[in-house]
């Protein structure tokens, strides 16, 4: 248990209740075969079909510094994001195939993609590394800068890594450290009978 375990009001499993989205990422490198156990969390995810529209397009920092792809993820990201996840050793666009070969429009595959960085993110948490997802980033960069087809949609960017000082951080990223962590009580998101009528537990 850490200062940043969820407050949980049913105990759950640590793998749910130890997640957080820190910002201060640790230079400790990420070797590839846990990056590859990351991947095959994802590839595991269960989707409609079966279709398994996710893919994703990974960037490494290695003993000779960040690969062309770390480099080319970053520059796409949101400056309020690269000012802190440049630390992070490991950069996923994390990408899904919104249009079918048939052409039509598969609505279901950002959730489909959802589901894989969950479990991606369950496994990271077993081995100790740190997931933060950010939506600031700019999608038709990452499509420009890696030839990302048309019908496939970069969704989020992940870094992933191991913890860090948050004193490596501006004063406003490295307060979130520590600042308390919230959710919507179950009786707002959970109802039966009518909508918005609470499931008392
Ligand atoms: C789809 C998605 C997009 C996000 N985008 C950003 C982002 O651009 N920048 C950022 O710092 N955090 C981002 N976050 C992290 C959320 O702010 C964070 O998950 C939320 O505040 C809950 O905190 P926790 O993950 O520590 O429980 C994003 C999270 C998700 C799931």
């Amino acid at each position: 248990m850490t200062s940043r375990t969820a407050s949980t009001s049913v105990r759950l499993t640590p793998l749910l209740a130890e997640r957080w989205s820190p910002r201060a990422f640790d230079a400790a490198l990420v070797t590839s075969d846990v990056v590859a156990a990351l991947l095959e969390a994802a590839r595991w995810a269960p989707s409609a079909n079966n279709y398994q529209p996710w893919r994703f397009l990974v960037g490494q920092t290695t003993t000779d510094g960040a690969d062309a792809t770390h480099k080319g993820i970053f520059d796409a990201l949101a400056e309020f994001n690269q000012v802190w996840a440049s630390a992070a050793p490991v950069l996923v666009a994390a990408i899904t195939e919104v249009e079918h070969e048939d052409g039509s429009v598969r609505e279901i595959a950002p959730y489909e993609l959802g589901l894989a960085v969950s479990q991606l993110t369950v496994e990271a948490t077993a081995r100790g590394l740190f997931v933060h997802q950010m939506g600031g980033f700019d999608a038709d960069q990452v499509s420009a800068t890696f030839g990302v087809p048309p019908q496939y949609r970069t969704v989020v960017v992940l870094a992933i890594g191991r913890l860090g000082d948050p004193e490596s951080l501006p004063a406003w990223a490295a307060e979130r450290e520590s600042a308390p962590r919230e959710r919507k009580p179950l009786g707002e998101i959970a109802f039966t009978d009518t909508f918005g009528t609470p499931y008392a537990v």
